[in-house]
C-alpha cells in the first residue's frame, strides 16, 4: 500500500458535531461520522491504491463497480457508496428548519399530495427497510418517488436523481433511540431534514430540460 494520501476526502460535516442534538446527540454524530463515515473513506482509499478507480470521481466509481460479480468490485462498492451515501445523508439533515417550496413544494403536492404524506411514506420505507439501509427521495422520469435500499446500494449508481436520504443503519440511531428505529425516523424527519437541500438537487435536474426547450 501507498504512503501518499488516497484520491478521496472525508467531506467536512455541513455543521457542528452538536448541531443536531438532541434529534441526533453529538455523541452519534460524533462515532458516526468520526468512526463509520471516516473509515469508509479510508477503507475505499487502500483499496483503489494502483487500480484505475483511484482515478475516478466517487460517482463513477460507485456507478462502475455497481452489481459487478468481483470480490474486490464488491468491496470498492460497498466503500465508496457508504462515502457517498453519508456525505449525502448530512447533507440532507440541519438544524435550521425548512419547508418545500418553489418547485419541490408543487411537485410533492402533485405526487403525494402533501408534505406529511411524503414523510409517512420515507419514515415507512426506513422501518421496513429490513436490516441495514436507506430511505431516499428521489426524482425519476420527472416524477417524485420514494424507494428504500440495503446496505450501501444507492439510487445514484443507476443514474436515479437522489433529492435526500436518512441512514437507518443501527449506527445512525442505537445510541440514542436503541432499537427503536421508527421513532429515530420520525424525528428526524420531522425536525432535520433540509428541504433546501432537496430542493437544489430537484433544480439541478431541471436545468438541462430548460435549456433545451
Ligand atoms: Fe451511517
Amino acid at each position: 500500500m501507498s504512503d501518499k494520501p488516497g484520491p478521496f476526502k472525508l467531506s467536512p460535516l455541513p455543521y457542528a458535531e452538536d448541531a443536531l442534538a438532541p434529534t441526533i446527540s453529538a455523541k452519534t454524530v460524533g462515532f458516526h461520522y468520526n468512526k463509520h463515515h471516516k473509515t469508509y473513506v479510508e477503507t475505499l482509499n487502500k483499496l483503489v491504491a494502483g487500480t484505475r478507480y483511484a482515478d475516478m470521481k466517487l460517482e463513477e466509481v460507485v456507478r462502475a463497480t455497481a452489481g459487478k460479480d468481483g470480490e474486490a468490485e464488491k468491496k470498492i462498492f460497498n466503500n465508496a457508496g457508504q462515502v457517498w451515501n453519508h456525505d449525502f445523508y448530512w447533507r440532507s439533515l440541519s438544524p435550521i428548519e425548512t419547508k418545500p417550496s418553489g418547485d419541490l413544494k408543487a411537485a410533492i403536492a402533485r405526487d403525494f399530495g402533501s408534505s406529511d404524506t411524503l414523510i409517512a411514506e420515507l419514515a415507512k420505507a426506513g422501518k421496513e427497510q429490513f436490516g441495514s439501509g436507506w430511505a431516499w427521495l428521489v426524482s425519476q422520469n420527472g416524477k417524485l418517488a420514494v424507494q428504500k435500499t440495503a446496505n450501501a446500494i444507492d439510487p445514484m449508481a443507476k443514474g436515479i436523481n437522489s433529492l435526500l436520504t436518512v441512514d437507518v443503519w443501527e449506527h445512525a440511531y442505537y445510541l440514542d433511540y436503541q432499537n427503536e428505529r421508527p421513532k429515530y425516523l420520525e424525528a428526524v424527519l420531522k425536525k432535520l431534514i433540509t428541504w433546501n437541500f432537496a430542493g437544489e438537487n430537484l433544480a439541478r435536474e431541471a436545468e438541462p430540460v430548460r435549456a433545451a426547450a
